[in-house]
């Protein structure tokens, strides 16, 4: 059901409807529809703001005052490493102006949960002019914070002085009593088959050992398995420098996805676990700035505005500005959400087990030189999807396949992997939200992602992807190709064979390894994975803070 607005926001019409897509889960959803909007009105908040830097001691704050916006700050801080004291840089939104007026003015959507999150096509435009190129500076600023943070230590954790990660035993409410609610998640489903082997879920035995139909919502129970057994773990508080909260909030906003409660009922947990951290002598020390979430959705999910039912409050709260939150997609204005890759199907154990994967797709036969698997969006034909799709199908020659999520294959983890091993290059246009899974299922399978978005990969993982996004991708503005015709799948053939070797090659051998979550019993001397890198960004972050 279309449920209507007033006539000023019908350009925001939303739909209620759960609907069947291709992982067979549709959820009603509250986000920015595009983030076109997102940067229309970023240009609309610079026109009304001043900008201006201030430098207090070691920390340099970038700041917007708005006038629309009652003269609220908005801040960005990054400190330098010099810092003596501990005073890790933290971001500060006095009373939720700018991040919360740019949400409530877009609308609500529906999300499908799987390799098609997609994000709509609003009518503006985007000019990608100095104002623009000034919010993006925001956002480079936080991410040159986050890779400040990265640990230069490519081997063992850095916990030999003992001290280390506590991992608080929460009263079960937060956590197993939720994964206890699996089979009423979903209405058309049981979830509870993605919760079995430690959040990997059933395994694929058609793609070998390792390999598991692991749900995209996933990583809360995963890395709450791997940090039990993490070795820099300590058993008592007082001999920790990171304090992990297993909190599962994702599993949180998914039990009320379509239940008819109050909002109330739906940030009651939320507020629960505040009462309780706040308890905890550890968080009141250092603020929270030493503990960690992390969460399964991404971070829209749990910043809930006003005119929308959707997901809970969680990190609107202000006392959860100061921890850090790893989340699959970060929001673009808060430093401390921290963009770590969307878990795939493949959780290998050994150093063998990626090597022996890393030689099967370097020498696979990619018969098609693009691929995409998705489906387009019904409301609007100039989306970028639908122009994508159109070109793929009309490519007479066979040179792109085009693999129909609106149809049930995109259920299926091996169609999309054997495709993807047999593709050169992945078209990954954004979807209801910018960042996809499937940018991570086309590098572990040695495809070239070509992105239209750069929030779709570029701003939000800067601990696992490179800065120069040249040495593993393509990009393709998406207005360019709306507005210019652009043909992609010939601009991609124009690729010369060494340029797509240089790619493909640093994707397989050197970024591969650190984008799998490896098995909870995993061992590994030559790489680090995705898990690995997180939690040594994490000790290292408090460590240079707190000496
Ligand atoms: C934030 O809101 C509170 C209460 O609404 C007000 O007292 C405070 O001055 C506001 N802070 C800023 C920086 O505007
Ligand atoms: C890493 O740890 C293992 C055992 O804990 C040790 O044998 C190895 O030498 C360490 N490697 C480095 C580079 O510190
Ligand atoms: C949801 O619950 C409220 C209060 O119980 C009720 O008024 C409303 O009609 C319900 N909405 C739907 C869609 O069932
Ligand atoms: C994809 O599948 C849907 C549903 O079966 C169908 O309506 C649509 O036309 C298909 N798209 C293409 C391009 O084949
Ligand atoms: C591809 O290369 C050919 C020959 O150099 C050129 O004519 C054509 O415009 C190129 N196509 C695209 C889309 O860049």
């Amino acid at each position: 059901m279309a449920v209507s607005l007033s006539k000023k926001r019908s350009k925001f019409s939303r739909k209620l409807e759960p609907k069947q897509s291709c992982f067979a889960f549709t959820i009603l959803y509250s986000f920015i529809r595009r983030i076109s909007a997102l940067i229309f009105l970023l240009i609309l908040i610079y026109i009304w703001s001043s900008f201006s830097t201030i430098i207090t001691g070691n920390i340099i704050h970038v700041c917007f005052s708005t006038r629309k916006l009652n003269d609220n700050f908005y801040c960005v801080s990054a400190a330098t490493h010099t810092n003596p004291s501990f005073d890790i840089p933290t971001y500060s939104i006095n009373n939720n102006t700018v991040s919360t007026s740019i949400i409530t003015t877009t609308e609500k959507i529906e999300v499908s949960n799987n390799v098609t999150q997609e994000l709509g096509n609003l009518s503006i435009g985007t000019p990608y002019n100095e104002e623009v190129a000034n919010a993006v500076k925001i956002i480079e600023e936080h991410l040159k914070v986050h890779r400040s943070w990265r640990s230069e230590n490519k081997n063992n954790a850095t916990c030999d002085d003992g001290k280390g990660i506590y991992v608080y035993d929460l009263p079960s409410k937060f956590n197993k009593d939720l994964v206890g609610q699996c089979s009423d998640m979903l209405p058309w489903q049981d979830f509870c088959r993605y919760i079995s082997n430690e959040g990997f879920g059933e395994p694929i035995s058609k793609l070998g050992k390792g390999w598991y139909k692991t749900h995209q919502y996933s990583l809360e129970l995963i890395f709450h398995s791997k940090v039990l057994k993490h070795p820099c773990r300590v058993y008592n508080e007082n001999d920790a420098k990171l304090f992990y909260v297993p909190f599962y909030g994702g599993l949180d906003v998914l039990r009320w996805h379509f239940q008819n409660v109050s909002n109330d009922v739906k940030d009651s947990l939320s507020l629960e676990l505040v009462k309780w951290l706040e308890r905890q002598v550890n968080w009141k020390r250092n603020l929270g700035k030493d503990h960690v979430f992390v969460l399964g959705k991404i971070s829209w999910d749990f910043r809930r505005t006003s005119d929308s039912p959707w997901g809970t409050r969680l990190l609107e709260l202000e006392k959860l500005q100061n921890p850090i939150k790893l989340l699959i997609e970060r929001q673009p204005w808060h430093v401390n959400d921290i963009g770590i890759p969307h878990p795939t199907y493949f959780h290998p154990k050994s150093d063998n087990d990626i090597i022996d994967w890393q030689l099967k797709i370097i020498r696979s036969n990619r018969r098609n030189l693009v691929s995409f698997a998705g489906a387009a969006r019904d409301h609007a034909d100039d989306h970028i999807r639908s122009i994508l799709i159109n070109q793929c199908s009309s490519e007479s020659d066979g040179k792109c396949k085009f693999l129909n999520c609106s149809s049930a294959k995109c259920n299926e983890p091996e169609s999309i992997i054997e495709l993807f091993v047999e593709s050169e290059f992945c078209l990954q246009p954004p979807g209801d939200s910018p960042t996809r899974k499937s940018v991570f299922d086309s590098l572990i399978s040695g495809c070239i992602p070509v992105l239209f978005d750069p929030f779709t990969a570029y701003y939000q993982y800067a601990w696992h992807l490179p800065e120069d996004y040249d040495k593993y991708s393509v990009f393709m503005d998406k207005k360019e190709v709306r507005e210019m015709n652009v043909n992609v799948v010939e601009r991609l053939g124009n690729i010369s064979l060494r340029d797509r070797e240089n790619m493909r090659r640093y994707i397989v051998y050197e970024l591969l390894p650190g984008l799998v979550y490896g098995d909870h019993n995993a061992e590994f001397d030559k790489f680090q994975d995705a898990f690995a890198i997180a939690m040594n960004n994490l000790i290292e972050r408090v460590n240079r803070f707190k000496d």
